[in-house]
């Protein structure tokens, strides 16, 4: 990848007419003090909580708390990385850029990838026409047709053919002027059992595999005849492509799992597009394998939900604990599709239309639910121990969850499947550990958190109650909603966009005593820091720091409301009495402390701000 000089990237900012990049992404209305706002590209809405700072250069949205400056925006837009989003907005605003001089051994392997990519690239677009120009891969089209999958989706995915003869693509390479050892590289060719070169995909259906930019790192290739082994054949692992860290059709995937605030993952390629043509664009797929850290990443980056849709036979059920145990840790929130037992969603798909695999897909259930139902679908719950057992693997399962309605009904049923009082099923759900039952099998073994242990009797998983109705709240992006911030906090950005929003004044107040205690959060911290220099261009030099950038795009846009001294002054009372809430708490927590005094010192500050907030709402009218 080229370097660019630092000063390019401001170049490019300047360049950029932000409010003409991202009205062609929604459309913009004024909004008053220079602000636009309009319906948010990031989550799905009906009234407008997003805007843009066309002066600024900055976004911000406050249903689901997306903002940055004018790179973030087409990075997540475009789904490139901060070198490819200075690439494509140096091209779209008419700035040269001139990457800056590299050492002659990077150089010359960066021209070494860019051409594997362009052969890579090329190589696609002729498996592509074979397919649907040749007379050879007439077969092919029949049998992809005999699927269901149509022309229009498979172009999206670049699904192609390879021919029989054996050298094909190594001689069109060779044409073209690329080597050998290029196509070696690239996991077109491999060494034939005589010695000579030849290619490694002939008589095959092809799914490129691409990166999330788009860009063709390798490729899946299914036979065609039953004759011909192995069932899919893949680009060998090498310098460009590696299986494991990427998930199958991310490119296509990205701006609708975006805008959805959820992908969903299955098993194969033909599940992938046969999804899409169902019209769930927000598909991705594991290519089969146990998931990985990379690609449990790069469904976080897709979006914070995952609807799980691998089969329902127990090799899926168990990759789906395994991607439970991948995606701990991080703030993915998964859930499972309930597949019919032996059915893949292509199959689905097939059988009963595009209708059958949506309400399928909405009627989803969180995980833990399904590991509820596994558990109780595992054994006949007649036997005392049996129901031990269940209770056993259940605890470590529904013990962490927070009071909920969700956990209220989980234990419902866990009473309902074992017959026994509810209440008494809650606190044995929620107490420690049971002493084991002694009985010879030594049952009750199994307590670890992720029930894999030793098979059993499984009943199939059936799908669990009615769809949800459409259109209910995406709730990713309630959950992103639902995590507001402590209101100290919240108070202390209060505080700072209205230093931002009068900047002159604002400076006095962050070198005031009351303003250097430390706020309450690390980034809050950063914020002040950055702020004491950077009051009258909060946005700038933040590049290395994309947390703060995003940080300050949401502070200017709330500084849009906070324009004078008077809303200043408020507001820095509002800091100080929200501090001392929090020190009252604290020493309340603690059974300690002089509360009385403290709380004099509060309704003092009360009696001052009764006095100042209607001024300043005056003001912020004015
Ligand atoms: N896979 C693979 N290599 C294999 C077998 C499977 O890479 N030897 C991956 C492929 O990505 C495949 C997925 O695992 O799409 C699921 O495998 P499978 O269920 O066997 O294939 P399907 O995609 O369902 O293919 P089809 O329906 O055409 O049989
Ligand atoms: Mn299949």
């Amino acid at each position: 990848m080229p370097r660019y000089p630092d000063e390019a990237r401001e170049q490019i900012r300047d360049a950029v007419d932000f409010a003409d990049l991202v009205g062609a992404r929604t459309e913009l209305r004024r909004a008053g003090s220079g602000r636009l706002e309009g319906l948010c590209p990031f989550h799905d809405e009906r009234t407008p909580s997003f805007g843009i700072d066309p002066g600024q250069k900055l976004y911000h949205c406050f249903g689901c708390n997306a903002g940055g400056d004018v790179f973030k925006f087409v990075q997540e837009t475009e789904g490139l990385d901060f070198v490819g989003a200075m690439e494509y907005l140096a091209d779209r605003y008419g700035v040269t850029l001139e990457p800056v001089a590299e050492d002659p051994g990077a150089l010359e392997r960066r021209k070494h990838v860019e051409r594997l990519h362009e052969l890579l690239d090329r190589t696609a677009g002729f498996y592509e026409r074979y397919l649907w120009d040749s007379a050879e891969a007439a077969p092919a089209r029949e049998y992809l047709a005999g699927r269901g999958l149509q022309e229009a989706s498979l172009r999206a995915y670049r699904v192609g053919y390879s021919p029989s003869r054996f050298d094909v693509v190594l001689k069109a390479s060779r044409r073209a002027g690329f080597s050998n050892r290029e196509c070696e590289a690239a996991g077109l060719t491999q060494r034939s059992q005589s010695g000579p070169l030849i290619d490694r995909f002939r008589r095959r259906i092809m799914f490129p595999l691409a990166d999330r930019r788009g860009r063709v790192m390798g490729f899946g290739a299914r036979a065609l005849g039953a004759d011909q082994m192995p069932k899919y054949l893949n680009s060998s692992e090498n310098e460009l492509f590696s299986k494991g860290r990427n998930v199958y059709g991310a490119h296509v995937a990205r701006v609708a799992a975006t805008k959805a605030g959820s992908v969903v993952l299955c098993e194969g390629y033909t599940d992938v597009i046969a999804l899409h043509q169902a019209g769930l664009q927000n598909v991705v797929g594991s290519m089969g394998t146990a998931l990985t850290e990379h690609q449990v990443g790069e469904l976080a980056r897709l979006a914070p939900q995952v609807a799980l849709a691998l089969d329902a036979d127990a090799a899926g059920q168990e990759a789906m604990l395994r991607a439970a145990k991948v995606a701990a840790g991080r703030k993915l929130e998964l859930r499972v599709v309930p597949l019919p037992a032996g059915r893949d969603p292509a199959d689905v798909v097939a059988d009963g239309g595009a209708d059958a695999i949506r309400s399928l897909v909405e009627a989803s259930v969180p995980f833990v639910t399904f590991r509820v139902q596994r558990e109780l679908a595992r054994e006949d719950l007649d036997s005392a121990e049996a129901k031990d057992r269940a209770i056993d693997a259940l605890r470590p399962v529904l013990a962490p969850l927070a009071p909920s309605a969700l956990r209220e009904e989980l234990i419902l049923s866990v009473a309902d499947a074992t017959k026994l009082a509810p209440s008494l099923v809650a606190g044995w759900l929620a107490g420690p550990r049971r002493t084991p039952p002694a009985t010879a099998a030594g049952g009750g073994s199994r307590s670890t958190g992720v029930g894999i242990g030793r098979p059993r009797g499984q009943r199939r998983w059936t799908p669990p109650g009615p769809p949800q109705p459409p259109g209910a709240p995406n709730p990713a992006a309630a959950a992103r909603r639902a995590s507001a911030p402590d209101p100290l906090d919240l108070q202390e950005r209060q505080f700072l966009a209205a230093c931002i929003g009068s900047p002159k004044d604002g400076a006095t107040f962050l070198a005031d005593a009351e303003a250097q205690q430390a706020l309450s959060t690390p980034l809050n911290r950063r914020a002040i820091a950055h702020l004491r220099s950077h009051l009258g261009a909060p946005a700038s030099r933040t590049d290395d720091d994309p947390e703060l950038a995003a940080f300050m795009a949401e502070l200017v846009n709330r500084a849009t409301h906070l324009h004078s001294r008077t809303v200043l002054e408020a507001e820095a009372l509002k800091l100080r009495k929200a501090r001392l809430d929090r020190r009252i708490a604290d020493l309340r927590a603690a059974g300690a402390g002089d509360i009385a005094t403290l709380a004099a010192e509060r309704s003092a500050l009360q009696h001052a701000l009764d006095r100042l907030v209607p001024q300043a709402m005056e003001a912020d009218l004015g």
